[in-house]
Order: C-alpha cells, then sequence, then structure tokens
C-alpha cells in the first residue's frame, strides 16, 4: 500500500516559512522524507529535495543511465547522482571523460564521484582529477566486498581498521573542495554496535552523510538486507544517513522511508531495471511528473512498465550513442539489458539478442521487434548476485 499522497512544497512552507510549526506536520509527512538534515548541507551546495539516489554500481552507473533516470525524475527533483566507483591508482594517469567510467553528460548536476581509495597521495591527485567532473561532492567505497579490495584494503576492508577508515575519511576531506560522504555496509561481522561506533567515528571525521547498505560483507548482494540497523545508524548521528539494499518496487522505497525514518533512499540494480520507480516514488509521494510527461500516470502494472521498459531502453540507447565511443556504448547497452531483463517476462531472450548485437543500429532492431507485442514485467525477481 502506497502512503497518501503528500505533496512536498507543504513541507518546504511549513519548513521555511513557518506557516506550520514541525510538530504540526503529520508523522507521514515527516517519515516520508526528514529533509532537515539535508538543508544543514546546503550553504556546502547539497540540495536534495527528492528522496531517491541512484547507487554506484560498476558498468551501470555511468552517463547513459544516470540520462535514463533523470528524464523519469519529478520535474525540477533535486537529488544526488553517484558514479561507479572510480579507482584512485588509475584517475590521476588518465584523462577525464577518455573512458565511460568518467563521461559526464551535458546536462548532469549534482554528480558525487565514488572514489576507491586509501592512500593520500593517490587521493590529493584523483580529487585534482575530478574536478573535470564538475562534483557536487565526492564519496569513499567502504563497501566494496571483491578480493581485490580485500587486498589492499580498500572498500569493505577499511571496515576492519577503524583507525585506518578515520584517516582515510580525514585526508579526504582535507583535501576535497567539495563535502564528503561513505558508503558503508554493516561491516566484516553482524556487529550493529560496532557499526554504530563505526558511522559515529565516520561522522566525527568529518563524513557530510552516510550511505548503508546493511548487509556483511561475505554476503555481498545476497541474502536480507537488515534495514533495522538504517533507523539504528540514523537514530546514533546527526548527518544525513540514506538506507540501500532490496529496493525492487517504489512500495519497498516508500517502506524503507517509513520504516527506517533514513533520509533517502539509494536504489541500485532495481533503478537499472526500473529507471521510471523515480517517477512512480515521486507520484507517490505527490510530486508532478517527469518533464515532457504531463497528464501521463506512471506506469502501475506489468504490462504498462513492459511497455515503458521500451521506451526506457530507447532513452537509453539515445544517450549511450550520444555520450560513448560505440563499442563502448554496445558494451553497456548488452550489460544494462543483462540487469534488467531479470524483470520481464521473456527477458532472458531480449538480453540474448541485444547482446549479438554488433551495433547500436542493430541493437535499436531487435528491441524494437521484441517489443512489438506487449512484454510483462514482474515486481520482483530473485536477486542472488
Ligand atoms: C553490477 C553492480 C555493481 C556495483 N558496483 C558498486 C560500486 O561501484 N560501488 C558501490 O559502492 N557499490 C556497488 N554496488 C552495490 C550497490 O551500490 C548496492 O549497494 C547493492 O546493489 C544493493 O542495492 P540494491 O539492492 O538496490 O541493488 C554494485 C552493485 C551491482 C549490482
Amino acid at each position: 500500500m502506497l502512503p497518501e499522497a503528500v505533496s512536498f512544497d507543504v513541507v518546504d512552507d511549513a519548513l521555511t516559512t513557518g506557516d506550520l510549526r514541525n510538530d504540526q506536520v503529520s508523522p507521514l509527512l515527516r517519515q516520508a522524507f526528514p529533509r532537515e538534515r539535508w538543508a544543514q548541507l546546503a550553504h556546502r551546495g547539497i540540495h536534495v529535495d527528492f528522496p531517491c539516489f541512484l547507487a554506484p554500481m560498476v558498468g551501470l552507473s555511468h552517463a547513459a543511465l544516470r540520462q535514463t533516470i533523470a528524464a523519469y525524475l519529478p520535474a525540477k527533483a533535486q537529488t544526488l547522482v553517484f558514479t561507479e566507483m572510480l579507482s584512485s591508482r588509475r584517475l590521476p594517469t588518465e584523462r577525464i571523460g577518455d573512458r565511460p567510467e568518467t563521461v559526464r553528460g551535458p546536462q548532469e548536476t549534482a554528480l558525487v564521484p565514488q572514489l576507491l581509495a586509501n592512500e593520500e597521495r593517490f587521493i590529493a591527485a584523483s580529487i585534482a582529477k575530478l574536478a573535470g567532473l564538475a562534483p557536487v561532492a565526492l564519496d569513499i567505497n567502504m563497501g566494496c566486498p571483491v578480493s581485490k579490495a580485500l587486498r589492499h584494503n580498500w572498500g569493505v576492508a577499511l571496515m576492519g581498521d577503524p583507525r585506518y577508515a578515520e584517516e582515510v575519511v580525514r585526508t579526504t576531506v582535507r583535501h576535497s573542495p567539495w563535502p564528503v560522504s561513505v558508503k558503508l555496509r554493516t561491516g566484516l561481522n553482524d556487529d550493529p554496535a560496532y557499526l554504530i561506533d563505526f558511522a559515529r567515528m565516520l561522522e566525527a571525521a568529518g563524513a557530510a552523510w552516510l550511505s548503508l547498505h546493511p548487509r556483511i560483507a561475505s554476503q555481498q548482494r545476497r541474502g536480507r538486507a537488515r534495514w533495522e540497523y538504517i533507523a539504528r545508524v540514523r537514530d546514533a548521528l546527526s548527518i544525513p544517513v540514506t538506507g540501500n539494499g532490496d529496493v525492487q518496487t517504489a512500495n519497498d522505497a516508500l517502506a524503507m522511508l517509513r520504516e527506517t525514518g533514513c533520509d533517502g533512499v539509494m536504489i541500485g540494480r532495481a533503478a537499472a531495471a526500473r529507471p521510471w520507480i523515480v517517477w512512480q516514488i515521486g507520484e507517490a509521494l505527490g510530486l508532478p511528473p517527469p518533464l515532457g510527461r504531463a497528464g501521463d500516470a506512471a506506469p502501475s502494472d506489468g504490462w504498462s512498465e513492459g511497455a515503458e521498459f521500451a521506451r526506457a531502453l530507447t532513452v537509453f540507447i539515445d544517450a549511450a550513442e550520444r555520450s560513448f565511443r560505440p563499442a563502448d556504448a554496445v558494451k553497456r547497452l548488452g550489460f544494462f539489458t543483462h540487469w534488467g531483463a531479470r524483470w520481464l517476462d521473456f527477458g532472458h531472450e531480449l538480453w540474448r539478442r541485444v547482446a549479438a548485437s554488433p551495433d547500436l543500429p542493430s541493437a535499436r532492431c531487435v528491441a524494437a521487434a521484441f517489443f512489438s507485442g506487449p512484454q510483462r514485467m514482474s515486481e520482483r525477481t530473485v536477486l542472488a548476485s
């Protein structure tokens, strides 16, 4: 069940003009999206009035997907947009925009590049390079569980060494002209007390906000994300804490906001499968439709989502064509289709045909043929990876 539609203009008025005292804002309204903590960051250039963020995802959170999602954001919504993780060992030696990972679309604003980092000289050199992306903030990855990250003491490995992690945050804050956030997991072990202490340490070290994916390292992306930890960490801190994990539908996102009181929901795999999830969430919260879709309702059942998939694919292909070299565009289209297709009844067939396409024009043809008849999308799929 979606909560009753709420208007953010009302909240705005309440918080900025004093027309409605904070204690008069309904609990549902407040819980749907507590904005006060983001407001504390406004003077540092962080503006968030819509509580959904695309998660950083290697091979997915690039300019083409980001622009596809932007096309579905409620008109004028302000949110933050993460890049996939960028290696601090690699960035210093490359030119921004040379690889698809560092391409920025012409209209893209509010970018938050994510850095996989732990050494001062690489952090400083990476920050200098990242200025080329005109970011509004920088995120430090403390969640990546792959063995290479663990070997190099990056990603979630930092969660096993709080003093070193603290040093990484302090160093990054010192060198960064932008606010610095951290994306973290529960940690190496399922120990909420440790997690809360660790999160407090990050706040004290200067993190502007946290994004919490409440799974332990060995779970990778399997098993249940423990949303209750999001609520506990948020309660323990005074900076914004966003939640991540297991959001497949707009209702899931609204439930996470409601159940945890978090300051926003970060969506990964489902945002790649149904980029219009931000429209669905906005609609449920009483926000206007995306630009160019005035008068339309967000897709609300499996068939209308199937039809929207075809439109989103076209938006994605157009954006990939504008943003990347042909071979890079084809590769990213294949990966995007691979993830999204899991929710389509015959998605494997779509993915097989797209992946076999040698170029974008042929991919457009196979996509058009696939969607020439109605296609149904499931609300949920089994997310084992
Ligand atoms: C293909 C893929 C690549 C990912 N790459 C990153 C990454 O670069 N940085 C990061 O912090 N998390 C990464 N993640 C984890 C996601 O950001 C997110 O924490 C995880 O998928 C859980 O969220 P979800 O259930 O909404 O997908 C990746 C996930 C996937 C599926």
